[in-house]
């Protein structure tokens, strides 16, 4: 049995490092002894000599890597893949490879120009034959894999490198005989450790540290019992003692240099056919488009490096550069990934950036049932705030009542398809919902280099901010607001009780009373401390002129909890001149209809709190009808919730004293919503200034 065992090698005639194409040839160019290369070499062929056969390549003046034979191609049976280098250093290896392999009576296959995979470095036979383990993320291109599984008809497990000082599969993954896998963990992605924790049970899992990683452990020979690599840790050595291995060391250091031990200068080529597996594969691919200021917003770069942060990999098949600033420019993006999941994923995000299908290529969405009321189909397509339209009998169909967080359910009527965003909690039995990423686009505005550049405005924030941009921010809302106002448009407020004691709410209370507001959405709290104020002249106990704490201040805000319990409501304790002024007292005065959303404290709740927080939710979502601009007022959790009620198109204001929170509220990857890092108290008294300003009669002279 082991003499029929055959490697192929190739002696190091003409090996040296002499270009840099992996970390490990970093700082090592010239720098191997080709007497001890040569020695090592020879020790290894001696090893291995021992317990198989080996033929030898000839070595050819100017490929120094040639001594990698494990880089020339992958082979099973009669049959071999030729390897594609991905490297212009390697490439001239490829005619005498095939020639070899042509001399051997071996079909030889070659891919595609431009779709690198660098042979049995990244592609490991399982020692029992049942798969093939094929890496990808280096060298060695995804799109490769299909053809891998064509042509040799196994079944190909993707797996993604993603640590640079192991780019090759061999550098880290080892698979031996009775089904026993020597590998380094943090060399993959997790979906890949999910794969082969899937594929290999925990018994059989060798997982090594990273001390015998970086001496090549996992780059061994591995025939019958016997593993020959460079070195090995004894705790190692034990370890595969124990599950019946012997290891035999012999050192490679002047290889390594190049980033290559036992595995690597060697290439099994026999390789025996297990006739019941057959080609499988679960890579898929798909063709999206890309239109808009691709390079100027970065869309482009967005959406490339999302496929690759997801594991997945991407083919520019054509990109159609716009050649004025103002000329959009096109792209079809073949994207292809290890996993149906895995591309769903992908294409999800793609959809949020506006990818599209190719035209014409999908028909219909893909639709379920609703079979449990409030519960959606697995895999339903969540949506975003941006405008959705679906594909419905080859036709776009626009979705209604778009919303973040929602599903699509889409209805069949006489006058035609019906697609319609709607809550979980919505759904009825017999509603038909979109499920998977087929067929879906968004519509997003496309945002050109000037747009870009005016986004996040931080004051006090960061070392980048200045006073001088949060006014200028200022003036463009309040000029906005005034807008807004004048011709009867809506704005909304979402406001925390912070506007209340940085002082904010003398400036709330003028918007309100000046008609720049038409909605206001708070909690409990915002009104109970803006009343506290009004009545008593504390906020939270705190002396709101001096900031001081008045003595027994912190029962205020019980006091006033209860006195407006006793009149019913806030309009009514406004009308009995309970409240005299503030920010609820203008509300009422206005009619500004507000909502106040539940209170977790039991300190309370005032009578307008809606403590039932679905009932808050439509209260909100009532009023955030044909709003065209949102201030939000430090409140997070509010205005998180608002922020998913509205569709994109509505301009959004966050205004936070904390970058994170504004961060994640105006990160809405939409050119609509600002960023204010600033004290909020002094963001409302810019704000009053300045339309103010607008209204000045100097203003007028400036711009009648
Ligand atoms: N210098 C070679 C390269 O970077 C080393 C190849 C090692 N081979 C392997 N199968 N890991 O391509």
């Amino acid at each position: 049995m082991t003499d029929q065992i055959r490697f192929l090698m190739c002696a190091p005639d003409h090996y040296d490092v002499d270009y840099v194409i992996n970390p490990w040839m970093e700082g090592n160019i010239h720098k191997s002894s080709r007497d001890r290369a040569v020695e090592q070499w020879q020790k290894l062929h001696h090893v291995l000599k021992d317990h198989a056969l080996v033929d030898l390549v000839k070595p050819q003046q100017g490929w120094p890597d040639m001594v990698f034979t494990a880089n020339a191609g992958l082979l099973l049976g009669k049959n071999v893949v030729l390897s594609r280098f991905y490297h212009k250093e390697r490439q001239g290896e490829e005619p005498y490879f095939k020639e070899w392999f042509e001399s051997q009576g071996y079909t030889v296959y070659e891919l595609p120009k431009d779709l690198p995979f660098e042979g049995a470095g990244d592609a490991l036979l399982d020692r029992e034959g049942r798969w093939l383990w094929a890496g990808y993320g280096f060298r060695s291109e995804l799109d490769s894999h299909p053809y891998l599984a064509k042509w040799l008809d196994i079944e190909v497990l993707s797996l993604r490198l993603i640590d640079e000082r192991f780019y090759h599969l061999d550098t880290c993954f080892c698979p031996l005989a009775g089904g026993y896998l020597l590998y380094y963990p943090p060399a993959f992605d997790s979906y890949s450790n999910r794969m082969i924790e899937m594929r290999v049970p925990a018994e059989k899992r060798i997982a090594i540290s990273e001390a015998d990683a970086v001496n090549f452990a996992c780059n061994a020979v591995n025939v019958d019992s016997v593993v020959v690599m460079n070195k090995a840790s004894d705790s190692l050595k034990q370890r595969l003692a124990d599950a019946g291995f012997r290891v035999i060391e012999t050192p490679l250091t002047e290889f390594l240099k190049a980033g290559g031990a036992a595995k690597c200068l060697t290439l099994r080529v026999t390789e025996p056919v297990q006739v019941e597996v057959h080609a499988n594969v679960s890579v898929e691919s798909r063709t999206i488009r890309l239109e808009g200021h691709l390079l100027d917003s970065g869309l482009i770069n967005r959406a490339l490096d999302l496929i690759v942060d997801n594991g997945g990999s991407f083919q520019v098949l054509n990109f159609n550069l716009g050649e004025q600033r103002q000329s959009t420019s096109a792209a079809d993006v073949k994207v292809s990934a290890p996993s149906h999941d895995i591309m769903e994923e992908i294409v999800t995000q793609l959809i949020d950036l506006g990818a599209v299908p190719p035209p014409q290529e999908i028909c219909d969405v893909n639709l379920e049932p609703v079979t449990q009321a409030g519960v959606a189909p697995d895999d339903f397509y969540v949506t975003t705030i941006y405008p959705t339209e679906v594909r419905v009998h080859c036709e776009w169909v626009k979705v209604q009542n778009q919303r973040m967080d929602g599903a699509i359910a889409v209805n069949f009527t006489p006058d035609g398809p019906i697609a319609k965003c709607k809550l979980l909690r919505d759904l009825e039995i017999g509603d038909h919902v979109i499920v998977g990423v087929e067929g879906i686009r968004t519509v997003r505005k496309t945002e050109s280099r000037e747009q870009r550049n005016t986004q996040e405005f931080t004051f006090m924030g960061s070392g980048v901010s200045s006073e001088r941009r949060v006014e200028l921010v200022v003036e463009q809302i309040a000029w906005e607001l005034r807008q807004i106002r004048d011709r009867g448009g809506k704005v909304v407020v979402t406001a925390g009780p912070v506007v209340i004691h940085t002082g904010g709410a003398e400036h709330l209370s003028r918007l309100i009373r000046e008609g720049y507001v038409q909605a206001l959405l708070g909690g409990n709290a915002i009104a109970v401390h803006d009343i506290e104020q009004a009545m008593m002249g504390t906020s939270l106990g705190v002396d709101m002129k001096r900031g001081v704490a008045v003595r027994g201040g912190h029962r205020h805000h019980l006091k006033v909890i209860n006195l407006i319990r006793r009149y019913g409501s806030i309009a009514n304790a406004v009308e009995q001149g309970i409240i005299p002024s503030g920010v609820m007292y203008e509300c009422v005065r206005n009619n500004v209809p507000f909502c106040l959303a539940g209170s977790i404290r039991d300190d309370g709740p005032l009578p307008d709190t809606e403590m039932d927080l679905i009932k808050a939710q439509q209260g909100y979502a009532k009023l955030l009808e044909g709003a065209e601009m949102i201030l939000m007022l430090s409140s997070m959790l509010h205005s998180i919730g608002v922020g998913n009620m509205t569709p994109a198109g509505v301009k959004m204001v966050c205004v936070d004293i904390n970058p994170a929170v504004v961060t994640k509220l105006s990160d809405r990857g939409s050119i609509e919503s600002v960023g204010v890092v600033t004290d909020v108290g002094l963001f409302l008294s810019l704000l009053v200034k300045q339309l103010d300003k607008l209204t000045s009669p100097y203003h007028l002279t400036q711009t009648v």
